[in-house]
């Protein structure tokens, strides 16, 4: 039989939880850097990569938002967009749900349709060259105020056929998902899925208000709610699934070590959990990492790791017959592989 690893590097599946910006990696930022005229901090993209270092989100959060600074152009978003899908592609990706947050570039001077043009051509030559297809999910930043994230969606109405959801990132405690009651419900109103960030630094709270207060129907990490054997239980039985990124959270400092991460135990309490990446090149890992890293920790054999591939096609926002052609493509390949 072939190695467990290579098990998981042809396993078809889906990433739910990927920030687009947050797929820089530091080569990228210096060749942006340089066709934009763009002054660096870090002298090589060595230098930058070594920086990647933190305790903390915001330590990370410090660093994502200097480094988005290169991409101006609607070239740039594309270019950004196309080589992480191929880098998706490479890992047997299928399909793919992706965040971004149009505020930390409207700041910067760049206008929304830049931003999304240059997003959507890059997922419209992927699924053309690659076959894998894609969601976008637009991001408002918790620790801005309500009233920049409802102007945001208003700037945004006019795409609507182009991003299937809205979630909320950013620096999480002391930004409670409530604030930004009314913005989701407008987004709702509108036909916007919900998804949101908590309980990957914030309360477990926050991701019961995130599902009473926003609507949310997916929650991104989660992994905090662990803390609350009730909640657990509710997440089981709602069948609300979390998009875990097991090395995040490692590297933001959430868990010491990958052995005290609750992904295990969520799972055998019946939580549909998924595992993706976040910001691999700054987490130090794309999707396939991500499954390695928890094979290996907790032992997960073939049946459960196409156990969690099922699970993201599930939990994708994929129509109900992709979902089953996707799932019976995963059970094909576990018969086989
Ligand atoms: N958490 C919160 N905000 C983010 C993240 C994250 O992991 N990545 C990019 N923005
Ligand atoms: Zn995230």
């Amino acid at each position: 039989m072939r190695p467990i690893s290579d098990f998981i590097g042809d396993l078809p599946k889906a990433e739910l939880h990927l920030h687009i910006e947050g797929t820089l990696e530091p080569e990228m930022v210096f060749e942006l850097a340089e066709r934009n005229r763009v002054r660096l901090r870090h002298r090589s993209p060595e230098e930058l990569r070594a920086a990647y270092d933190f305790n903390s989100l915001q330590e990370f959060l410090d660093l994502y938002y200097q480094g988005m600074g290169v991409l101006h152009t609607e070239d740039d978003f594309c270019d950004l967009t196309l080589a992480y899908m191929r880098r998706a592609a490479a890992d047997s990706v299928r399909h793919a749900e992706i965040f971004f947050d149009p505020q930390a570039h409207a700041s910067r001077g760049v206008p929304f349709p830049v931003v999304l043009d240059g997003i959507a051509e890059g997922l419209r030559r992927a699924e053309r060259e690659l076959g894998v297809t894609s969601r976008l999910i637009l991001c408002f930043l918790r620790d801005r105020d309500a009233a920049e994230a409802m102007a945001t969606l208003e700037v945004a109405l006019p795409y609507c056929d182009r991003i299937v959801g809205v979630g909320l990132d950013s620096a999480e405690v002391g930004h409670p998902p409530s604030k930004f009651r009314e913005v989701f419900a407008r987004a709702r109103a509108e036909g916007f899925l919900a998804v949101a960030h908590a309980g990957e630094e914030g309360p477990p709270a926050y991701v019961a208000e995130a599902l009473d207060v926003l609507g949310a129907v997916r929650i991104d990490h989660g992994v905090r709610a662990a803390e609350d054997r009730a909640l657990v239980r509710r997440l089981a039985a709602e069948a609300v699934p979390l998009t875990v990124c097991p090395l995040s959270n490692l590297r933001l400092a959430v868990y010491d070590s990958l052995d005290k991460h609750p992904l295990r135990r969520l799972a055998e309490a019946g939580v549909p959990v998924t595992i993706n990446s976040d910001d691999p090149p700054y987490f130090g890992g794309y999707i396939n990492d991500n499954y390695r890293a928890v094979q290996e920790t907790f032992g997960f054999s073939r049946d459960e790791l196409a156990g969690f591939a099922r699970a993201s096609f599930a939990a994708s926002f994929l129509d109900p017959a992709d979902k089953a052609r996707h799932i019976a493509e995963v059970d094909a390949y576990l018969a086989t592989g």
